[in-house]
């Protein structure tokens, strides 16, 4: 299968996914890395990997729809068949979810339905949880909010704070993305009335 991967950041997940797909059993290709901020450090990940990256820079498009609108059309040349979200930081519309039905994925550094948004391991902290952890869902329309994939679960130790359960949890994303990819593109998963049924890994 072959993946679209958006990334805005370091790309640590999209070295995940990468480093998966060299493996000779792994039934996925990265296609293409997109990035909606140029300096992102994940477009020197996907160079390294001869991926084609490129920046579609989300400010200079002028407007979401036309950001879209170019975020669709590059997918959609390099055959595209799957688009994780890799610490990609924008919200996606419903118009373009229709470009990719069921099709996209994204990692989220907490047990969804909780701490959705931004900064999930600090309200995490904040909230005084003594687990915490990561999902895989489908995306949706809402932030955070589409049918769960996979997910991870970490302890939250008592003198940690937002770097420490960070790196826990991002430790876990790393094993945890290929691993929901891999059940999505081999069709284990399926979607049921908004809920999705996994049947059991490999
Ligand atoms: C990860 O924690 C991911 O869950 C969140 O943003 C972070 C991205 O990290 N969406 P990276 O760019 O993959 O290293």
């Amino acid at each position: 299968a072959r993946l679209g991967v958006l990334v805005s950041g370091s790309g640590s997940n999209l070295q995940a996914l990468l480093d998966a797909c060299a493996r000779a059993d792994y039934p996925a290709e990265v296609a293409c890395v997109v990035s909606n901020v140029p300096t992102a450090y994940a477009l020197e990940r996907a160079r390294r990997a001869g991926v084609p990256a490129m920046a579609l820079d989300s400010k200079a498009a002028g407007s979401r729809g036309a950001f879209e609108q170019s975020l669709l059309e590059t997918l959609r040349a390099a055959n595209v068949e799957w688009v994780c979200l890799a610490g990609f930081m924008r919200l996606l519309s419903a118009d373009f979810l229709t470009g990719f039905p069921g099709r996209v994925l994204n990692i989220h550094p907490s047990l969804l339905p909780s701490f959705p948004g931004l900064h999930a391991q600090r309200q995490a902290l904040e909230r005084g949880v003594k687990v915490a952890g990561c999902t895989v869902h489908f995306v949706d329309a809402g932030t955070d909010t589409g049918p769960i994939v996979a997910q991870a679960a970490v302890p939250v130790l008592p003198d940690d704070d937002e770097a420490s359960l960070s790196a826990r949890i991002l430790a876990e994303e790393h094993k945890l993305f290929p691993l929901a990819v891999r059940l999505a593109v081999t069709g284990k998963v399926s979607l049921e009335g908004g809920r999705t049924r996994v049947a059991a890994p490999p």
